[in-house]
């Protein structure tokens, strides 16, 4: 946003009144899990007497453009889903609120992980709050289709990945299911650069830029698995959403995908169980990683009279009891690491530990592909690169040089 469409914001009368103990959430949960958490949330602010005024925005970059649009005409929501830069993006316009005073009371910062905490606030001040901690470093499997193929355990290793991939195509079936959009595709590359090279070259790439890291061999070495696994995607993938490439997958059309948790809310909506009807476990060698990305419910200026109402938002998505169920539909670990497992699923169980874990060793680590590692110009530009590879228009290569020179562009 520009700075005069800032100034705007501040000086525009409000579009539409709206009642004090209305809250408008802008947010991308459009498919039928994602809609199945949002319910949770739906009555627990039923509990709180909110009205809940639900404004969907499928695609994270539609959301993002008519967010804008709504801020610049003086509409201003409760509050609107967001990850990583994103935060400190709208944080620099001034026309996020400061909860700062309800962090403390509430003592977030002793529960919320501070590799998350660091996009909930801007200078210091809490912007927002998380609600959900995803991370995209799963796989999941169909286990008829394992079964047909003769997999009897998930593959451990890039190598063996690779024959399973092999067995499908032979036995018919479509081997890697993935939707045709490059934010997904950058998703499937961060686990893949992970498990090729280790967590330490993952930071110096995307944490450090280290120019040398970027042009390696080993950067070239995981853009060559990249390509690889692209030619076991469906022939028609580009024309998929995510949820459509997991549905593939709950059919069981398809072997398997890598994808970021939010899957289990679709096996979970099609009543489909863990270790019965899927498998599910860490991309083969980022087994003690977790890439995250989470959803942050950044918070806006609003009136007065409706701060009340946002207040109450704010608290109850923070509130432990909320975060388990909420999460456990969603798929997510809970953004507060002392929230009880006892109500989990033996996947939700894993999810929590596995975070825990990560947060106390130091390998909790945002997700490059989610905006939690660089703002959005570099993210962009590791978006363009992966998405040409994963589509043959460069080869694998050429893309080290061209993605350290596409960065240096923008950073
Ligand atoms: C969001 C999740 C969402 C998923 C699919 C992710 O980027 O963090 O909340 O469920 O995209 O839409």
């Amino acid at each position: 946003m520009l700075e005069e469409e800032a100034l705007l914001v501040r000086s525009h009368p409000q579009a539409r009144p709206r009642m004090a103990d209305e809250v408008r959430l802008v947010h991308w949960w459009v498919s039928g899990g994602e809609a199945a958490a949002l319910d949770v949330l739906k009555q627990n602010l039923a509990k709180e007497d909110l009205v809940f005024n639900d404004t969907p925005i499928a695609g994270g970059d539609k959301l993002k453009a008519d967010l804008k649009a709504m801020i610049i005409g003086g509409d201003i929501p409760t509050a609107a889903v967001m990850s990583g830069y994103d935060t400190w993006n709208w944080a620099q316009q001034g026309v996020l609120a400061d909860l700062s005073t309800l962090a403390a009371a509430e003592d977030w910062n002793s529960a919320v992980p501070a590799a998350l905490q660091k996009f909930c606030k801007y200078n210091g001040k809490w912007i927002g709050v998380p609600v959900a901690l995803h991370s995209i470093n799963w796989l999941w499997i169909n286990t008829a289709a394992a079964e047909k193929i003769g997999l009897d355990a998930p593959p451990a290793s890039m190598d063996a990945l690779f024959v399973a991939l092999e067995q499908a195509k032979a036995a018919g079936l479509v081997p890697l299911a993935i939707g045709g959009q490059p934010w997904l595709m950058a998703t499937l590359f961060d686990s893949v650069v992970v498990a090729t090279n280790g967590l330490d070259f993952y930071k110096r790439a995307f944490v450090d830029l280290d120019d040398a890291a970027l042009k390696s061999s080993d950067m070239i070495r995981a853009f060559q698995n990249l390509s690889r696994l692209s030619s076991y995607a469906d022939p028609g993938y580009s024309r998929l959403n995510w949820n459509d490439a997991t549905d593939m997958v709950i059919t069981g059309g398809a072997l398997l995908e890598i994808s970021g948790d939010w899957a289990k809310a679709e096996y979970r909506s099609a009543k489909k169980k863990a270790d019965v009807d899927y498998l599910c476990v860490r991309f083969p060698g980022t087994e003690d990683d977790v890439l995250f990305n989470a959803d942050i419910i950044a918070m806006f200026d609003v009136e007065p009279d409706r701060q009340s109402a946002q207040t109450k938002l704010a608290k109850s998505i923070m509130d432990r009891a909320f975060q388990a169920s909420f999460n456990d539909a969603k798929g997510a670990a809970p953004v507060r690491m002392d929230v009880p497992d006892a109500t989990f699923d033996a996947f939700g169980k894993k999810a929590l530990a596995d975070v825990r874990a990560a947060n106390s060793n130091g390998t909790l680590i945002g997700a490059m592909s989610h905006g939690y590692i660089q703002p959005t110009g570099i993210q962009q530009a590791y978006f363009d690169v992966v998405a040409r590879v994963f589509r043959s228009e460069i080869r694998p290569e050429a893309a080290a040089e061209t993605l350290a020179e596409a960065i240096a562009a923008v950073k």
